[in-house]
């Protein structure tokens, strides 16, 4: 008998087939576990060990990114003979039809591929990196661009996303910074769930809805020096308090899959790793989806030393991973593994059962191209997802300068756009779009000219370093550095405003993009300090994937607005927000180094014995540089301004079953309305261990117009006091706390509290 697949119906039938009473259970029973628990049971007496081993094979695309050490090829016939489970990164719908059809109708058992993509900030409509989606501070408007990435991504024939990206990353020389929401586990939590819910939906079989894979699981942002893929070593309590709560998150917020990480961890890839996927992930955590590796992460075991492929799949498999991707390692030597009884039938089993789960929970037992058929995108939705990119480029956007008011410019300014990125779709839309939309991208020139004329020049090279230009495929400019920068100083003159657009290419940030050095290319700051002797005043638009060193620019330059790659609808974004249509609130959720010595720097870092004392030697500091960042977490600037008046608490003390409510009053003291992010910090000021500085535990938006003030309340709980102590013990201690509330990190109101046993 062969087993189709494709309606709900056959899938009944076969369950009759093996067991009579399953089908009773099945149209009867409305609970939906024990449906699928018994469709499944009945497939999986019906597979052949292959078959099994065939689920928990993940291939890439023959001639798809290859981002590691091997490749996968003959797809197609692999498919044919059951022995592929889920493949990824197919460039086209049609040919995700075409290997559907293979695996239905012309595989024995006809069970459907699950298809995934990197979708990671957008499908075809492309929002702001991740990094910079974070900067809104705004959990609801992420949830909605990953809804309506999903709904792009499933008329697409996608089923499954490899995001989000939750990574809490302190290093802005790692290029992957991009993909993720910064430094705080806390808001990285949020957003972590926000996202989860928006591809997952309620029920991820209903249309528009992929299953999302949390990823990459675990601490791969704080690989030493930045360096991608390198070692991790850190305490047990650093990664329960600071990593791992993102990855919780999203579990807690029902992700289907999780993807486990390159790095090794305390000595022990995170790939085979036990004690994490299994003790923390599976049993602590109570996850009970699919586990993923990352591209040839088995493989890649053997270059950690662990041994050869047979060894690591045997260790990846007992640690509790489920799909292996593109390694082979499960398909081609579990077998051996099995008869060598380091294996057993039961994790094979256990590790199939996940994978056919999470199909049949995406309702592709019920129809194999439930998101292959046409026209799932409703009309007009373009418009719709168009909007949303506008809305989440404008509120990703984070003003770090602005002096004397230069922004807003007014109409009738001459204004010089100048900048390799001025113009660069690629650079707008930035890194993993593997489907955006180019014609649909509007970049900074584009934006602007829809406002004013503008003259344009390039004005410099992306990079003047051609060994980096090699690694990063850009092709050298004819014209010499010089030459472009004379265009430049000329264009520069006849303004009255120079709008500079630098930063990086989509290549320079992401993966297997870290830096060393983070200050701008020499190129572009030879430009822009050209620029600046001009006289006339230079508003530096960057768009990057990392913050960069920029004091000098800070110095110099009369504005800057950190734009990030901030997606299709950049252009119009910057234009609105240059031209004061759009008031800037993003805040910063990376701290910005003032010299890449400082990393990591962020803001809740702990003050040690010996804190930084002005004018006092033997403390900890640097001789040469403050030790704060240039920009602190939570700091964006607005056109309009604000006051946050003392904190007024309603008691002085609270026990455990109490709360506490601390009260400010943000006033809008400027002429413009605007809307702003009030934070409030904890800081355990007597714990049994060290604690960091302060810890973000609340925020609010709160739009106001000019004059109005509004009073902002936040209520205090005793699980905002909980950290792991050094037993690992997840409580709050007795003591004195201070709260701060202000408009960044660094500059806050205070006052003290009790927490009383
Ligand atoms: C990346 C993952 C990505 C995977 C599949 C890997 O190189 O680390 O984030 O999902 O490739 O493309």
């Amino acid at each position: 008998m062969k087993f189709t697949g494709s309606q709900r119906l056959s899938a009944l039938i076969l369950l009759a087939f093996f067991c009579p009473i399953c089908l009773w259970a099945g149209g009867v029973n409305a609970d939906k576990s024990i449906e699928r628990k018994l469709f499944i049971d009945a497939l999986m007496s019906k597979m052949t060990l292959d078959e099994k081993l065939g689920q928990l094979n993940l291939l890439a695309w023959d001639g798809s990114l290859q981002t590691g050490a091997a490749a996968n090829s003959g797809v197609s016939e692999k498919v044919k003979n059951g022995l592929v489970g889920g493949l990824f990164n197919i460039e086209s719908k049609s040919t995700r039809m075409e290997i559907q059809k293979l695996a239905v109708e012309q595989s024995r058992l006809g069970i459907p591929i699950i298809f995934a993509q990197d979708v990671i900030h957008g499908h075809r409509t492309v929002f702001p990196i991740p990094l910079a989606l974070s900067c809104s501070w705004d959990t609801e408007l992420i949830e909605r661009t990953a809804r309506a990435a999903a709904t792009e991504a499933a008329s697409d024939g996608i089923d499954w996303v490899f995001s989000p990206m939750v990574d809490v990353s302190r290093d802005p020389r790692w290029g992957r910074v991009a993909e993720g929401a910064g430094e705080d586990p806390y808001l990285g939590s949020l957003i972590a769930k926000a996202m989860v819910k928006g591809y997952q939906g309620e029920d991820m079989a209903q249309p528009g809805a992929v299953m999302a894979c949390v990823k990459h699981f675990a601490l791969y942002g704080a690989g030493e020096s930045g360096r991608d893929y390198n070692t991790v070593d850190m305490s047990e309590i650093k990664m329960f308090q600071d990593y791992l709560p993102p990855y919780r998150a999203a579990v807690d917020a029902g992700v289907g899959s999780v993807m486990t990480a390159f790095n090794d961890i305390n000595g022990v890839p995170a790939t085979s790793n036990k004690w994490l996927i299994d003790d923390v992930l599976r049993k602590d955590w109570g996850f009970d989806g699919f586990i993923a590796t990352d591209y040839t992460a088995i493989r890649e075991m053997g270059a950690h030393g662990i041994g050869d492929l047979e060894t690591c799949s045997a260790l990846a498999l007992d640690a509790g991973i489920d799909m292996d991707m593109v390694s082979e390692g499960f398909v081609n030597t579990l077998k051996n593994s099995l008869e060598k009884g380091t294996v057993s039938m039961d994790e094979i089993d256990q590790a199939c059962r996940r994978v056919l789960e999470a199909k049949y929970q995406l309702g592709l037992f019920d129809d194999p191209f439930l998101r292959l058929k046409d026209n799932i995108a409703e009309e007009g939705q373009n418009e719709e997802f168009m909007n949303l990119a506008l809305e989440a480029a404008r509120k990703s956007a984070v003003l770090l300068k602005n002096e004397s008011s230069v922004l807003p410019l007014t109409k009738g300014q001459k204004i010089a756009v100048v900048g390799p990125l001025a113009d660069s779709k690629k650079a707008t839309m930035g890194t993993w779009v593997l489907n955006g939309d180019t014609s649909q991208v509007i970049t900074v020139l584009e934006g602007l000219r829809k406002r004013t004329a503008v003259s344009y020049v390039k004005g410099a090279r992306l990079t003047d370093d051609e060994a980096l230009a090699k690694l990063i495929g850009y092709p050298m400019d004819e014209q010499s550095s010089e030459e472009l920068i004379e265009e430049a100083i000329e264009v520069a003159t006849f303004a009255d405003v120079v709008v500079a657009v630098l930063g990086e290419s989509a290549v320079m940030n992401g993966e297997a993009a870290s830096l060393a050095d983070i200050n701008l290319q020499a190129s572009q700051k030879e430009l822009l300090q050209k620029l600046v002797e001009t006289g006339k005043p230079v508003v530096l638009v960057l768009l990057t994937g990392r913050p960069l060193t920029l004091e000098w620019e800070d110095a110099n330059c009369a504005a800057i607005l950190q734009c990030w790659s901030a997606g299709s609808q950049t252009g119009n974004a910057v234009a609105d927000i240059l031209y004061g249509d759009f008031n800037p609130s993003g805040k910063l959720t990376m701290s910005f180094p003032r010299k890449v010595g400082q990393v990591p720097v962020y803001y809740s870092m702990k003050t040690t014995g010996r804190p930084f004392w002005e004018g006092v030697k033997y403390t900890s500091r640097y001789l040469d540089v403050p030790n704060t960042p240039l920009y602190p977490f939570g700091f964006g600037l607005s056109y309009t301004s604000f006051d946050v008046s003392d904190i007024q608490l309603d008691k002085n003390a609270f026990a455990e079953n109490d709360t506490l409510t601390a009260t400010i009053n943000l006033t809008n003291t400027g002429e413009m309305a605007g809307e702003e992010t009030v934070q409030l910090y904890l800081r355990d000021l007597e714990a049994s261990v060290t604690r960091p500085r302060k810890e973000l535990k609340h925020f609010q938006k709160v739009f106001l117009k000019p004059g109005e003030t509004k009073t902002v309340r936040f209520k205090i709980t005793v699980d905002d006091l909980m950290f792991y102590n050094s037993e690992l013990e997840y409580q709050a201690e007795a003591g004195e706390f201070r709260v701060e509330i202000g408009l960044n990190s660094e500059s806050t109101k205070t006052a003290i509290f009790e927490f009383v046993d």
